[in-house]
C-alpha cells in the first residue's frame, strides 16, 4: 500500500462555488475510500458537455459548492475495504455510471441501468456513508456522478470503474470514459444500422461524431449530420459525415428536409444535442416502417417531448441510452482494446490541451463550440 493509504491527501481540485462562475483552484482533503470505494489519482480529465449543464444550472438542479468532472483516466492510490478485483497502480476510467455485477441489469445482456450505480446526478455524497470525502476547512464539497475528476485526487466506488490495459496512453483514453464510447455505443448497440442504411446524427460535438464514427464502422452509406454551428460540418468531414443540414439555413422544420433529401426519412437517427426540439426532430425523421431514433443529448429537467402518437403507429421506434449501452466495467477495456488494435481512432477527437490552471478555457471552449474535446493534464 502507498505510504498516503488510509489518510487525508491534501492536493488541488478546481471547485465550483457558484453557478455558472469561473472554478477556483483550491487546497482541498481528499478522505480515504471506506468499504468497495478506490481512491484515484487523476492524470487527466476532460470536459463533456455534461460537466458543463450541471454546472450552469439552469435547467438542473444546483448542488454547489461541487466538483464537476467525469470524463477521465488516472491510477489507482488505494482501496478500501471489500475490494478485491482493483489495486494501487491499476490503470482506470472511471465512468459516470456503474456495474455491480449482481443486481438484475448488470445480469441482463440487454441493460447497462445497474440498479445500485446508475447514475444519478443529483446525488453529491458518497453512497456507502452519505458523506463526501472532499472537505476545505472542515467543509465538506459535493461529488459530481460518482467521479469528480476535476482534482489530483479522487474517491469512486469500485464499480464505477473500469480497468484497463496499462499500455494505454491515459492522454488520449481518456476520452472513452464518457463521450466517445457513448456516442460509438449509441450507434453500435442502440441504432444498430445495417450496412448501406442512411443515418442522421444532430449535434456534430464529440459524442455526435462518435456516432458518426459508428455508422461509418457499421457499413452506412450516407451519414447526415445535422448542426446550428456552420464551424462543425468541415471537421465532420473527418469522421465520414456525408452530407450536412443547418436547421438555420431552411425554412421548414429539419425533419421535413431530412425527408426530402432520403426519399422518407433515414433508417436510423442519433440525437446528440441535448435540445428538445432536436430530440422530436431526430425521431420524426426517421422512415416510417422501420426508422429508429435514439437520443444520447441530456435533456432539461423541465423538458417534455411531444410527438403525435401517429408517428409511432406507422411503426418508428424511439430509444434512449446512457453510456452507449455499454456496461462499464465488462465492455470498456474492450472499447480501449479496440484504439489499442487500431480499430477506432481517438485522437481525432482530441483538438485541445491544457494544464489544470487553465481548466476554465476548456469551459469556454465548449460554450463557443470550438474543436470537440479538450484535454487537461492534472500534472502542470
Ligand atoms: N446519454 C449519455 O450517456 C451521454 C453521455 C455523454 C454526453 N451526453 C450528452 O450528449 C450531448 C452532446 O455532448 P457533447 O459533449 O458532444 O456536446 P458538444 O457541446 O460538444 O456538442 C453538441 C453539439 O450540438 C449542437 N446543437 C445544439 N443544439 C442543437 C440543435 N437544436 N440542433 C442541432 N444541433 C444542435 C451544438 O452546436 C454542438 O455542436 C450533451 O447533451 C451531453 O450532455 C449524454
Ligand atoms: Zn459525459
Ligand atoms: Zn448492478
Amino acid at each position: 500500500m502507498a505510504a498516503t493509504a488510509g489518510r487525508v491527501i491534501p492536493c488541488k481540485a478546481a471547485v465550483a462555488w457558484e453557478a455558472g462562475k469561473p472554478l477556483v483552484i483550491e487546497r482541498v482533503e481528499v478522505a480515504p475510500p471506506q468499504a468497495m470505494e478506490v481512491r484515484v489519482k487523476i492524470k487527466y480529465t476532460s470536459l463533456c458537455h455534461t460537466d458543463l449543464y450541471f454546472w450552469e444550472a439552469k435547467g438542473q438542479n444546483p448542488l454547489f459548492p461541487r466538483i464537476f468532472g467525469h470524463e477521465a483516466a488516472g491510477i489507482v492510490e488505494s482501496v478500501g475495504e471489500g475490494v478485491t478485483d482493483l489495486k494501487k497502480g491499476d490503470h482506470v476510467l472511471p465512468v459516470f455510471t456503474g456495474e455491480c455485477k449482481e443486481c438484475a441489469h448488470c445480469k441482463s445482456e440487454e441493460s447497462n441501468m445497474c440498479d445500485l450505480l446508475r447514475i444519478n446526478t443529483d446525488r453529491g455524497v458518497m453512497l456507502s456513508d452519505g458523506n463526501a470525502r472532499f472537505f476545505k476547512n472542515g467543509s465538506p464539497i459535493y461529488h459530481f456522478l460518482g467521479t469528480s475528476t476535476f482534482s489530483e485526487y479522487t474517491v469512486i466506488h469500485s464499480g464505477c470503474l473500469a480497468k484497463i490495459d496499462p499500455s494505454a496512453p491515459l492522454d488520449k483514453v481518456c476520452v472513452l470514459s464518457c463521450g466517445i464510447s457513448t456516442g460509438l455505443g449509441a450507434t453500435l448497440n442502440v441504432a444498430k444500422p445495417k450496412k448501406g442504411s442512411t443515418v442522421a446524427v444532430f449535434g456534430l460535438g464529440a459524442v455526435g461524431l462518435a456516432a458518426a464514427e459508428g455508422a461509418r464502422i457499421a457499413g452506412a452509406s450516407r451519414i447526415i449530420g445535422v448542426d446550428l454551428n456552420p464551424n462543425r460540418f468541415s471537421e465532420a468531414k473527418k469522421f465520414g459525415v456525408t452530407d450536412f443540414v443547418n436547421p438555420k439555413d431552411h425554412g421548414k422544420p429539419v425533419q421535413e428536409v431530412i425527408a426530402e433529401m432520403t426519399n422518407g426519412g433515414v433508417d436510423r437517427s442519433i440525437e446528440c444535442t441535448g435540445n428538445i426540439n432536436a430530440m422530436i426532430s431526430a425521431f420524426e425523421c426517421v422512415h416510417d416502417g422501420w426508422g429508429v431514433a435514439v437520443l444520447v443529448g441530456v435533456p432539461s429537467k423541465d423538458d417534455s417531448f411531444k410527438t403525435k402518437p401517429i408517428n409511432f403507429l406507422n411503426e418508428r421506434t424511439l430509444k434512449g441510452t446512457f453510456f452507449g449501452n455499454y456496461k462499464p466495467r465488462t465492455d470498456l477495456p474492450k472499447v480501449v482494446d479496440m484504439y489499442m488494435k487500431k480499430q477506432l481512432e481517438v485522437e481525432k477527437f482530441i483538438t485541445h490541451r491544457l494544464p489544470f490552471s487553465d481548466i476554465n478555457k476548456a469551459f469556454d471552449y465548449m460554450i463557443n463550440g470550438e474543436g470537440l474535446r479538450c484535454i487537461i493534464s492534472l500534472d502542470e
